[in-house]
């Protein structure tokens, strides 16, 4: 299939993941990083629309043919960071758990209200990104980190490109310390394209797929400003 956007170091596709990751190379890819639908039927009005696939048990279903499909391609020491809402968890560890081995749950905290019940249950100012590896061995990039990950502020509403755009510098951060120099991520829900702008600002190899045309616009706007705004380090 012919990419939606393509650079030097980033591939995008409009696309279902589920038909598209086939075509992979096999082995190729070094970390798997992604926000899946979070199957918890999100919807927002205008800009903050539907999330794609985000029904009740649809998001776990869409993760695990995604996951079976991008299987092949996944190198022998693969990392994945997977993001999950606090509610669809422990099935997205499940379904993660069949094809990876589970490292260990990271917690983004948001230092940041949310909505809900306001009187009657704690904030839910945190996201978890699951961490899982291949088969192969291979250790964390730097130095040991706690699994609290602060100081990542979420992109305020206006500024979003999508209703639940995560912060390029936390993605940067997951990047730096799970893909190798030179090495190939992989977003098989890309969005509008955060974790494909994180990984070519650290000059990583990217290839991202996205089912809706106005997320894949605004995913190939930011990486086309990405490139005008800074030459990638060439990692
Ligand atoms: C939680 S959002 C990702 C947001 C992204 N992290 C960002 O910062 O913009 C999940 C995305 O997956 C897309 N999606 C849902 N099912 C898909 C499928 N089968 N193949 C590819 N993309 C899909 C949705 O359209 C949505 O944009």
């Amino acid at each position: 299939m012919k990419p939606y956007y393509e650079n030097a170091l980033t591939t995008l596709y409009l696309a279902d993941c589920r038909d598209q990751l086939v075509d992979l190379p096999s082995a190729s890819v070094d970390l798997l990083l992604t926000d899946p639908p979070y199957g918890m039927a999100y919807e927002g009005k205008g800009q903050r629309a539907a999330i794609r696939a985000d029904a009740s048990r649809q998001g776990m279903r869409v993760l695990r043919q995604a996951l079976t499909a991008a299987g092949p391609s996944l190198a022998a020491d693969a990392h994945a960071l997977v993001f999950c809402h606090w509610a669809s968890w422990p099935d997205f560890a499940d379904t993660v758990s069949a094809h990876l081995k589970l490292k260990g749950a990271l917690v983004w905290w948001k230092n940041r209200g949310g909505v809900g019940d306001c009187t009657g249950s704690y904030a839910p100012d945190y996201e978890v990104v699951l961490h899982a590896v291949g088969a192969k061995r291979r250790p964390l990039l730097g130095k040991r980190l706690g699994a609290v990950l602060a100081g990542f502020a979420p992109v305020p509403p206006p500024k979003r490109a999508h209703p639940t755009e995560k912060p390029v510098s936390l993605l940067r951060l997951l990047i730096e310390r799970s893909c190798p120099a030179g090495g190939l991520v992989l977003d098989p829900f890309a969005g509008s394209g955060s974790a494909l702008v994180a990984a070519q600002q650290l000059g990583r190899r990217a290839v991202g797929v996205e089912l809706e045309e106005r997320y894949c616009e605004a995913a190939a706007r930011r990486l086309e400003q990405a490139l005008r705004e800074g030459q990638p380090r060439v990692a």
